[in-house]
């Protein structure tokens, strides 16, 4: 295990510790990049994924890592950002001891960093993680855990909107609005509820034909397009993108119509500058890192023991922080997504200086 900590030269992109783990018997071969525990222990996800190698799983720790201290600074949690990414193809390699040995590495730090699910882990691993060590969240409901995250992060997303709608319209409500959903997964059918009681008409795709069908049978009154092309092309006053990444790239931005995007993807910006790309065309981008912090509201719970009631209030607020950035976006004349960032530095500054006052 390969650690560095320092003051001076806080390492590759700023963070604080990046720890290399290896278990040869097991396989286990995992990084866990801490960026910052400026509020607190550092929360994020483990990913299994087969990274062709160890540089680019090593850039993709440090860049989520990165990413989710600015998603929990902004979500009010007192939470710092951390990742974790194990090294390989989950459905080759996962197993008991594996999972287990990791386990062991996340209990070596001591409480600097709690893991959840992310893509190729999955709550049954977080069980089986948790048998060595405390820190671990998003466990199954009958050890405690809060069960799917979608149903949090939905609402999160429809809040977020509402603050962008009346940021644009003057008004929160969807009603009459048309909104366009790219992807009816767990987020997207949730999303559609809220969207549909609330009185909006709904524009939507998928790629799998079983989402459609859902559509038809829960909500006959949405209009489903082919493909994402025709969605963001559509007369659509809202995008909300639910499916990938990278939904706003060189060729949907010039083409969309909608005047507010605010959607749950993550990282929907393809590369830097199309935030601008956005702000000239005068389309209002509810930052993806902000709008869908549901999730994470809902496993930092569970740190304290479940309680949705509590999770869905804090989910909630994701209207007041979105309102905030978009009034904060309009003083310093930049994008949303840079006032985000702002937000979340001087949350993570402010607040993380605290730390130096001595409690004996
Ligand atoms: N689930 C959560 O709590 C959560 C939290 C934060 C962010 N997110 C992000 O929100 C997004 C949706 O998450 P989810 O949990 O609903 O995932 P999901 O896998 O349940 O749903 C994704 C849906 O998108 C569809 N899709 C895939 N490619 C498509 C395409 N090209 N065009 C149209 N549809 C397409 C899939 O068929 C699927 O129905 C993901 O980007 C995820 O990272 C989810």
């Amino acid at each position: 295990m390969g650690v560095f900590v320092s003051t001076d030269d806080p390492g590759p992109a700023g963070h604080e510790q990046v720890v290399f783990c290896q278990d040869r018997q097991s396989g286990l071969k995992a990084i866990i990049g801490i960026y910052s525990t400026a509020l607190g222990p550092a929360l994020g996800g483990t990913r299994f994924y087969p990274y062709a190698s160890e540089e680019a799983a090593l850039a993709d720790v440090l860049d989520l890592s990165r990413g989710m201290a600015y998603k929990n600074a902004l979500a009010g949690l007192d939470l710092g950002g951390g990742k974790a990414v194990i090294w390989g193809d989950p459905d080759q390699v996962k197993s008991e001891s594996l999972l287990r040995a990791y386990g062991r590495f996340v209990q070596s730090l001591g409480g600097r960093y709690y893991t959840a699910c992310d893509v190729g882990t999955y709550v049954a691993d977080m069980d089986v993680i948790a048998r060595e060590t405390r820190y671990v969240t998003g466990r199954s409901v009958e050890h405690g855990g809060a069960g799917d995250s979608s149903v949090l992060t939905a609402w999160g997303v429809f809040q977020g909107m509402r603050a962008a709608a009346e940021h644009v319209w003057g008004s929160p409500s969807l009603r009459g609005r048309r909104v366009g959903v790219a992807g009816l997964g767990k987020v997207g059918r949730h999303l559609t509820g809220h969207l549909v009681d609330d009185g909006a008409e709904v524009v939507a795709t998928d790629v799998d034909p079983r989402a459609l069908e859902w559509a038809r049978t829960n909500h006959p009154g949405v209009a489903l397009v082919a493909d994402t092309s025709a969605l963001v092309a559509a007369d659509i006053d809202v995008y909300a993108p639910c499916a990938l990444g990278g939904a706003l790239n060189d060729d949907s931005v010039p083409a969309l119509r909608a005047r507010v995007v605010a959607g749950a993807a993550n990282n929907q910006l393809a590369h830097p500058g199309i935030e601008k790309l956005l702000a000239d065309r005068g389309i209002l981008y509810a930052p993806d890192y902000v709008v869908n912090a549901g999730g994470v509201i809902q496993v930092a719970d569970e740190i304290e023991g479940f309680n949705f009631d509590r999770a869905k209030l804090r989910a909630t607020r994701i209207f007041d922080t979105t309102r905030q950035i978009l009034r904060l976006a309009d003083e310093e004349g930049v994008p949303p997504a840079v006032a985000a960032d702002r937000l979340a530095e001087r949350r993570m500054a402010d607040v993380g200086r605290l730390r130096a006052i001595h409690l004996g």
